[in-house]
């Protein structure tokens, strides 16, 4: 007899499906305005609102993407298609998640260091996206590849704990993102070493309030080196550094990891995360990895789209031929010589 599964279990096996990925569309208002006037784009409500509706209309979306994570403004105020839009993805089969930390503040302070807000009210937020039918949730933190002291470490991570008691305890799969910032000059090796520090803290953490691991989702970034590092490395020894990295910090103890961009160019983000999802998968070497590995990437993802939009009607196809264009290659899998067929499931988008 067919056994059923819980809901996380479910949530967790419908996000990680073979060539498919997360698309993070959860910026704030201001970022998001930003995003926009850096490509020409008019700012505001109504182009912020047009801009996720191409891309979440997008034909096929749904065979290279299986989950799409919204700010909460979004999810409650837009519309998609002339419906709300958890309706309307609900209604192409992509699961919807909401990000429900509330942003940065100082720690103690600090002008280096910042812990994420919103806590306070989270046990009713997360009441009411289960009962909307929100099936994850999204906790950012932020780290700088620098001198990461230990009492700061413990704080975000305890939050991070805490934050991830109160979606399960409501059945939503916490995304737990600890993002260690790529911005700056640091080499490959910094980023690992904080990284290294940042996954074993969470574990602790997580375990300190027995909350399993196992029933959440690690966002995390690649081992990659600092934005404006002097040398770059090439894309396997990224792959592996990032794999190794993450197996040695244990991160295999969660249910699945998903990546972020970090603001590298779209095509390294690509191509790091084509490499770290074959090497993964490759059995017995110091690079497999047990549980599975997908992007979920907000820039990386936008980029082609917002440059052939430009925020004009008539540029609305190109665009969105341009963003399908960037999925099937963000979901390839490369190993070497040999690629995985394009689209989801193999299938021409
Ligand atoms: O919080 C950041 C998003 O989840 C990922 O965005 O891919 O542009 O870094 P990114």
């Amino acid at each position: 007899m067919k056994r059923s599964m819980d809901r996380t279990s479910e949530t967790i096996q419908t996000l990680f499906q073979p060539y498919k990925g997360i698309l993070a569309a959860d910026e704030r208002p201001s970022s998001m305005d930003k995003r926009l006037a850096s490509y020409g784009i008019p700012e505001g409500q109504a182009m912020r609102a047009r801009c996720r509706e191409i891309l979440f209309t997008t034909p096929n979306l749904e065979r290279t993407i299986s989950g799409i994570i919204l700010a909460e403004n979004t999810f409650k105020d837009h519309e998609t298609g002339g419906v709300r839009t958890k309706d309307f993805l609900h209604s192409i089969d992509v699961t919807v998640g909401v990000k429900v930390d509330g942003g940065l503040e100082s720690y103690r302070g600090s002008d280096t260091f910042s812990v994420t807000k919103g806590l306070d009210d989270l046990a009713d937020r997360c009441k009411y996206y289960a009962q909307e039918g929100v099936q994850f949730l999204k906790w950012r933190s932020v780290i700088p590849v620098t001198d990461v002291p230990d009492d700061f470490l413990q704080t975000i991570s305890k939050d991070i704990a805490t934050y991830a008691c109160a979606a399960l305890a409501s059945d939503l799969v916490p995304v737990i993102e600890p993002e260690v910032l790529l911005k700056g000059e640091h080499t490959m090796e910094e980023t690992r070493a904080v990284l290294t520090k940042v996954i074993t803290a969470v574990l602790g953490a997580l375990q300190d309030q027995s909350c399993d691991p196992k029933s959440c989702v690690l966002k995390t970034s690649f081992a990659s080196a600092g934005l404006s590092a002097k040398e770059k490395p090439p894309v396997d020894t990224v792959a592996e550094r990032t794999l190794e990295t993450l197996n040695s910090a244990g991160a295999e103890q969660f249910a699945g990891i998903v990546f972020l961009s970090g603001g590298l160019p779209s095509e390294d983000a690509i191509a790091y995360i084509q490499r770290v999802r074959a090497l993964g998968e490759q059995p017995d070497t110091p690079y497999s990895c047990s549980v599975p590995i997908t992007f979920s990437y907000a820039r990386a993802l936008q980029e082609s789209m917002l440059s052939a939009w430009q925020g004009r009607e008539e540029n609305v196809l190109a665009a969105q031929v341009a963003f399908t264009q960037t999925l099937q290659h963000a979901v390839k899998k490369y190993k070497g010589s040999e690629e995985a067929p394009l689209g989801g499931d193999g299938k021409n988008v």
